[in-house]
């Protein structure tokens, strides 16, 4: 027996741009098996024909880098008509407000925000009636962090993106947006394996989902977003409870407290301007996971900074 969403995509042609990895290529495979025929694109080709092989079924790959108006408007015309465009392609730049370079944040802003905008306007003419167009934004815009406000800021304007291409497009596609909490994906590839297992589990043992996502996960929401009919113009938060967890400031403030100023000072200030998390700035200046343990978190890192101000 067919489930909903096989007879939902069963033959619908998608194409996801950023397929090549993380959440996009999870999102190729379940659509894939589910019926649908997949178009994955991204600037790397050795790596898009290697997520092919890893897909199977035929997958079809359509290089192009999203920021670059003239290829995205010539790659566009050669994809056919498209029943669902997915676009999780981005790149993230971080840093404290006054030390990230201009030159990095318009670097994310064209690569989240211009280049998706693109892409969806050159797919629209051969986007049929009743598809979708489905963007990713991040749960920073409305859960902000120091130190990532670039980001924050950038994954605010796909979300409005989204809602108001919802009210252009009414009655010719549907357009959502999936916010992902932290994702286990390639995008933490280059940081070292220790320090990534260690964030996710610190990250995961604050959520009420106890873990942080898999890459399984947000292809669940993106499946539900192509499919259905009634959801149009939402944000859709796949977090684990990212917006709704506990601070539990009174602890942290008390594992703070404990720290000299200094090495708090140290620490935050290494975090913030290496664009890293807090344990990797802990571990370069020699410290234990232990006395890391208050900047590693986001919200203790917000924290710390306040400590440091007060
Ligand atoms: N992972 C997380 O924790 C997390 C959290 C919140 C939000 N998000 C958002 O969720 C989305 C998916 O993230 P992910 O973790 O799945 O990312 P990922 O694994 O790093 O994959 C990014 C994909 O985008 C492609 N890409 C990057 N720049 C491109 C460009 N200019 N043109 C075309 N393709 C481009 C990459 O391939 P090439 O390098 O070959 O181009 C790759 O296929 C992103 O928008 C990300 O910002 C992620």
């Amino acid at each position: 027996m067919n489930t909903v969403f096989e007879t939902a995509l069963s033959g619908k042609h998608i194409v996801i741009v950023g397929g090549s990895s993380g959440m996009g290529k999870a999102t190729a495979k379940m659509a894939t098996a589910l019926g649908a025929k997949v178009t994955i694109a991204s600037r790397n080709t050795a790596k898009l024909q290697a997520a092919a092989g890893e897909i199977g079924s035929g997958v079809r790959i359509a290089p192009v880098d999203t920021t670059d108006g003239a290829g995205v408007s010539s790659w566009a015309r050669g994809l056919g008509s498209v029943d669902h465009l997915v676009i999780s392609a981005s790149s993230a730049a971080r840093g404290a407000f006054t030390d990230l370079p201009i030159d990095d944040l318009r670097a994310m802003f064209e690569a989240k925000f211009i280049g998706p905008y693109m892409t969806a306007r050159e797919v629209l003419p051969v986007l049929v009636k009743g598809g979708s167009i489905t963007f990713f934004s991040g749960v920073l815009s409305r859960r902000p962090s120091a130190g990532a406000t670039g980001l924050g800021a950038v994954n605010a304007a796909v979300e409005a993106l989204a809602k108001g291409l919802a009210l252009e497009l009414a009655g010719r596609a549907r357009v959502n947006c999936i916010s992902p909490g932290m994702v286990a994906t390639e995008a933490y590839a280059a940081t070292p394996e220790e320090t990534r297992e260690a964030m996710y589990a610190q990250v995961g043992s604050s959520l009420p989902a106890g873990r942080v996502g898999e890459a399984e996960d947000i292809a669940q929401a993106v499946v539900m977003a192509m499919t259905n009919g009634f959801l149009t113009g939402s944000v859709l938060d796949v977090d684990g409870g990212h917006l709704v967890r506990d601070l539990r400031l009174p602890q942290v403030q008390r594992q703070i407290g404990s720290l000299p100023k200094t090495d708090l000072f140290r620490v935050a200030v290494l975090a913030s301007s290496k664009q890293i998390m807090g344990l990797e700035a802990a571990s370069k200046l020699g410290r234990t996971r232990a006395q890391a343990q208050p900047a590693l978190l986001t919200f203790n890192r917000s924290a710390v900074l306040g400590k440091l101000g007060s």
